[in-house]
């Protein structure tokens, strides 16, 4: 293909790909599979590596990220990104009007009422965030920080699929358009599912995790947290209209996601009637929102209605109140995680809340409990907030009856009677009993067999359970010891489901390393650390001897991950698991194929990787610098011993590396030094 066909090719290829993610994710309209999707994007990628000179910043190939952000820039906002008055009630709201048409200077009685048309809309929970586009093309997108200036974090946004990278239609040469970046509930729900599995804290709500991962450092992981933007506010000298809502439309047709519950209201009453109908309906929406926005439609109102020092003076927002209920805490219960962490639950007289029906609230650790003095018998006031489980916040002390017991936090775990502890600085008490604990013990068994673990799909929850109470297996060992003879004296374990399982388990054993090294379960090690510790040890042996030192040189390993590696292999009773899986034949070490390119040639070797490469990926160039002991880094710094440099490096980075003195190598002389 000659560069000139390949232009035209990339740039008929972009506009395609950018044509379905908006069909996708902005219309929620597909109209090709995901495989022809990804085989779009795939021909896309392979052109841009043959051809980096046709490679737009701004190509469908950038929203899967890969860029590292040591800093984000600081930048001043054009306009200053102010903050709304809150509401939280009718009243206020019948103020707002009244304020409104006064400094419009509107007669207030009689015959001369006027009504004002105000655009009401949904108050989206997340972090907002400001997009410049400049001829049709994303530009920068900035975080509001203190309101003045805030963050360019214009390489995390363009992962989100929604932020159109080019628009589409007649839209002005120069414009800023607002919005919020949050997190759909599906996306955090899975997302908690497998930190839950992996022992690690959940994430507290989808705002604090929206705002979190976009401040993650590197792109390619806020591009898997799947976040999404709504737009509703528009800047700029050229926009089409002098209206709100007709720029909405307009800014809709160029591409934005701009949230189909808009509405335009003629007057207050109609401004009510929205307020009422979501403040009910919210809880059927699959993103979270804490209230309605009402903004004034007309610019020429807007303006002459100005701003506060703090927020206009045309809009504000009627914030939701939490609903709150008050029922009977008819008993505590204490229930055990995985990782020995007891959770209070409160059991409660069932009652309607947010639409749904709440029988049980957390009470989360013991300090919460004593500050609340809640007491079983207790009315207690529950909301529902952006957690998942409602909690309670009160307690109604008019109804307390005078025989309620003073609640005493358990000290035995009540699975298995183990005397609990308490970890300085930690709010919950443990079950130390890991081993023997049944909860604890099942709960490994489920992550062992799990689909990103060992993959044994054969074997159930419910089957661990049963194997578990039958003391046919205490731990992850014994599962390769099983026969068949036992299965078949389980209930509902007919010949053919117990062959399945065997094979199951049979298969497991080709289950590579890295895997099974996340599936046996050390606290922190998820699916990505556990593939990096894995290239990087190459062997358990290996993993089992190294010290804190050598632990921390691994990529994500930070001292807790290495604190918990350690802790794990010092206890016998892992030891001892790991021994027979071993004897069982699982892969603790990398495959032959691994291990044939592992070398240490490049020990104590620090490389930047820059530009496009034709032989390999940067992906690939990467691991093959971790396999031969080699570290990578994001920038140039005087530590750093070569730059592997490929096409279309970054003139700063090419200056940065001559000024330092540090050696330039191509692919070829990369290959080389491993071969
Ligand atoms: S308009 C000058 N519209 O609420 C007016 N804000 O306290 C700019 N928000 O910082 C804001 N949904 O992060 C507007 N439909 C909506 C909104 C919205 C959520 C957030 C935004 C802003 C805060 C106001």
């Amino acid at each position: 293909m000659s560069p000139t066909e390949a232009k035209h090719k990339i740039e008929k290829l972009s506009a395609e790909i950018e044509i379905h993610n908006h069909n996708y994710y902005v219309l929620d309209k597909p109209i090709i599979s995901d495989y022809e999707f990804d085989k779009l994007l795939e021909e896309l990628i392979s052109l841009e590596t043959q051809f980096p000179e046709w490679q737009s910043s701004n190509s469908p190939s950038q929203r899967v990220g890969g860029q590292i952000t040591k800093e984000f820039k600081s930048v001043k906002h054009q306009y200053a990104m102010l903050s709304l008055s809150n509401s939280y009630s009718i009243e206020d709201m019948i103020d707002f009007d009244r304020r409104v048409k006064e400094g419009l200077g509107f007669g207030t009685s009689g015959l001369f009422q006027e009504d004002i048309s105000y655009v009401c809309e949904l108050k989206f929970d997340g972090l907002s965030i400001s997009l410049i586009y400049e001829n049709g093309e994303l530009k920068q997108a900035i975080t509001r920080g203190d309101g003045v200036q805030g963050d360019d974090v214009t390489i995390n946004a363009k992962t989100i699929k929604s932020i159109p990278l080019k628009l589409n239609g007649h839209y002005p040469d120069k414009f800023e358009i607002r919005g919020e970046i949050f997190m759909p509930r599906p996306i955090f729900e899975s997302i908690n599912k497998e930190r839950e599995e992996i022992g690690d804290s959940p994430l507290a709500n989808p705002r604090n995790a929206a705002s979190g991962t976009m401040k993650m450092q590197d792109s390619s992981l806020v591009a898997k947290r799947k976040l999404d933007c709504f737009l509703y506010y528009a800047l700029g000298n050229d926009l089409p209209y002098q209206s709100h809502f007709e720029n909405m439309l307009a800014a809709k047709s160029w591409g934005f996601k701009i949230s189909e519950h808009a509405k335009l209201c003629k007057d207050i009453d109609d401004v009510i009637a929205y307020i009422n109908y979501w403040d009910k309906k919210r809880y059927e929406l699959p993103f979270d929102i804490d209230g309605i926005v009402i903004k004034v439609n007309d610019y020429k109102e807007q303006k002459n209605l100005g701003f506060t020092a703090k927020s206009p003076r045309w809009a504000i927002a009627y914030k939701f109140k939490a609903e709150q209920v008050s029922t009977e805490l008819m008993s505590i219960d204490y229930q055990v995680g995985r990782t020995g962490a007891i959770t209070p639950v409160a059991n409660l007289k069932p009652v309607l809340l947010g639409g749904t029906i709440v029988k049980r609230a957390s009470l989360h650790n013991a300090d919460i409990i004593e500050k609340l003095d809640v007491r079983v018998g207790d009315f207690v006031f529950v909301e529902k907030g952006g957690e998942i489980i409602p909690k309670i916040i009160g307690v109604d002390l008019s109804k307390r009856s005078q025989s309620a017991q003073k609640t005493e936090y358990i000290s035995l775990c009540p699975e298995c009677h183990t005397p609990l502890i308490r970890v300085e600085g930690e709010a919950n008490h443990f079950c130390p009993n890991e081993n023997q604990c049944p909860p604890q013990v099942v709960g490994k068994m489920e992550h062992f067999v799990s689909r990103k673990a060992m993959n044994i799909d054969s074997l159930g929850s419910e089957t661990i359970i049963q194997l578990f109470k039958a003391k046919l297996i205490k731990n992850i060992a014994d599962l390769y010891d099983v026969k068949k003879e036992q299965l078949l004296t389980l209930d509902r374990m007919a010949e053919k489901s117990a062959n399945n399982l065997l094979s199951g388990i049979e298969a497991s054993k080709n289950i590579p390393f890295e895997r099974v090294l996340y599936a046996i379960g050390i606290r922190h090690v998820g699916e990505t650390t556990a593939k990096k510790i894995a290239k990087k040890s190459k062997s358990l042996d290996v993993l089992m001897h190294a010290s804190k030192e050598e632990l921390l040189e691994i990529e994500e390993v930070g001292d807790i991950i290495a604190d918990s590696i350690a802790k794990f292999f010092k206890q016998e009773n892992n030891k001892e698991i790991i021994s027979r899986l071993k004897m069982a034949g699982l892969q603790f070490e990398l495959s032959e194929e691994q291990l044939q390119q592992a070398t240490d040639k490049l020990t104590n070797h620090i490389f930047v990787i820059s530009g496009v490469f034709t032989k390999h990926s940067r992906d690939q160039y990467k691991e093959l610098i971790e396999l031969n002991g080699g570290k990578h880094t994001g920038s140039i710094s005087k530590k750093t011993s070569y730059v592997l440099a490929g096409d279309n490096m970054g003139p700063e980075k090419l200056k940065k590396a001559e000024s330092l003195g540090i050696k330039i190598i191509n692919e070829d002389e990369f290959l080389k030094m491993i071969m």
